[in-house]
């Protein structure tokens, strides 16, 4: 039986242990939202959609529907305490509604596992940049050898496949030993240090001299430009930086305390994920600029932009490896979220060890990822709908199965839960508790589904 199976929500425990502090929760939480998110694609997304009204619309997204989003799927995992498929299955029955919620779970752990796909190849990627930083290799190049070192890289899939394969090992271990271990104390001393590398790396940016161009673009909106398709990127850009719409943060919230405040939790977590995200832009872009590069490079972008940066800083082959491998860290605490959903469902289901769960899920995984090592080498050429592989998982995941699911979400807590269940873990029903719900029931939903019709042209434009 269960120790999760108590009819009381507060006196339920999580099979897989619990947090050892709100601290440590949120630490977690922030480990999962700070990653690639912020610093390869942030950029690079706000570059291909034109800057200034990206960003705010990104702000936007993040604050009205962003922060409901991620109370909700918090205070689901707590109540439930179980992986997102059975929380929703249980939550639906307690609440005398349908079981069928369960799909979002299920949806959720889908979207998991595609994800985890190419974010892998990518966190191979700046293994690559410690090992060639370490060396030296970006020591007093131009932009046009370090164009060539990434193109050349990209253009070798066992290369490509060889760091992605040692990225996936690197999760499924962390997995596999539970999250209590090692996690913990990665993000604790992770997020602060590469903090401080971001302002160091700003302050080089400001003295590029085009630190004015760079800040005009990422905050100068020009709303002309901006089309329904980049509000929705906006949108989704928003979900993946903070984890959410795939259970990820429900299923860490399964294992968080009953005490801790869910609102001060989710604050925190937000604000620091978008500081790193805007850093990262301001660092990205002025040096964009100084070199006569392309803001719409894509999904190379940074990996050209910073080595630059290092290349002609005194003291530039120690920072870049410390640099790569604090990034190294922030998509692995990341990668490390984007699996539990999955691993704690096989654990529970089929009654599994936590490694064997972690193995096979990771191999699932990391065969899907050959999709994506594929995509900017020897498939690179074999485009539909989208584009490449990668642009279509990217495209299908972020900019649908996240908001589709952060939707399901919010309208589930708003609407199945009662408000006596969604009072007693938000702490009762204060202003905070009211504005949620506000937020949960009409304002997310709803622009959820205008963006999503908006990008597909089933609205007609009023003007
Ligand atoms: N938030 C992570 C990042 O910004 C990516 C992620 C998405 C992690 C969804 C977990 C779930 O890199």
């Amino acid at each position: 039986m269960l120790s999760n199976q108590s009819a009381d929500p507060a006196k339920r425990t999580s099979l897989h242990g619990h947090w050892s502090s709100r601290m440590a929760f949120i630490l977690a939480v922030t480990g999962s939202a700070v990653g690639l998110g912020n610093v390869w694609k942030f950029p690079y997304v706000t570059g291909q959609n034109g800057g200034g009204a990206f960003v705010l619309i990104y702000l936007a997204c993040v604050a009205i529907i962003g922060m409901p989003v991620m109370m909700s799927e918090i205070l689901m995992g707590r109540r439930g305490r179980r992986n997102p498929i059975a929380t929703m299955k249980l939550l639906g029955a307690e609440e005398g509604k349908s079981t069928n919620w369960s799909l979002v779970g299920a949806m959720g752990i889908v979207a998991g596992v595609l994800i985890l796909s190419y974010y892998s190849v990518v966190g191979g990627w700046t293994l690559f940049y410690v090992m060639k930083s370490a060396v030296g290799t970006f020591h007093a190049i131009g932009p046009g050898e370090i164009t060539d070192i990434r193109n050349g890289f990209l253009g070798s899939w066992s290369m490509v496949g060889l760091f992605h394969t040692i990225f996936m090992a690197l999760t499924i271990f962390v997995v596999a030993r539970g999250v209590e271990r090692g996690l913990e104390q990665a993000v604790r001393f992770m997020v602060p240090a590469l903090l401080l590398l971001m302002i160091v790396l700003l302050g080089y940016a400001i003295s590029s001299g085009h630190f004015d161009e760079g800040l005009a673009f990422m905050f100068r909106p020009d709303f002309d430009s901006l089309t329904w398709n980049s509000v929705l990127a906006a949108m989704g850009q928003a979900f993946f930086t903070l984890s959410i719409g795939m259970g990820a943060v429900m299923a860490y919230g399964a294992y968080l305390p009953e005490e801790t405040s869910i609102s001060g939790a989710s604050a925190a977590v937000a604000l620091s994920d978008t500081v790193i995200a805007i850093l990262a832009g301001l660092v990205i872009f002025p040096l964009v600029f100084a070199n006569d590069l392309d803001p719409a490079d894509g999904p190379g972008l940074v990996f050209i932009t910073l080595p630059l940066a290092f290349s002609q800083m005194a003291g530039g082959v120690f920072f870049s490896t410390v640099f790569f491998v604090l990034l190294t860290f922030a998509a692995w605490t990341s990668a490390i979220s984007l699996m539990e959903p999955a691993v704690a469902w096989i654990v529970e289901k089929f009654n599994r060890t936590r490694a064997q769960a972690a193995v096979l899920i990771g191999l699932l995984i990391w065969a899907t990822g050959f999709g994506t090592v594929l995509s900017f080498n020897v498939l690179a050429n074999f485009r539909f709908w989208r584009g490449t592989i990668f642009d279509n998982l990217d495209h299908l995941t972020i900019n649908i199965m996240l908001p589709l699911g952060g939707m399901l979400i919010v309208i589930f807590a708003g609407w199945v839960m009662c408000r006596n269940s969604t009072a007693d873990e938000l702490g009762g029903s204060g202003a905070v508790y009211r504005l949620w719900r506000f937020l949960a029931r009409i304002v997310a939903p709803i622009g959820i589904l205008f963006v999503f019709l908006k990008a597909v042209g089933l609205l007609p434009s009023l003007t």
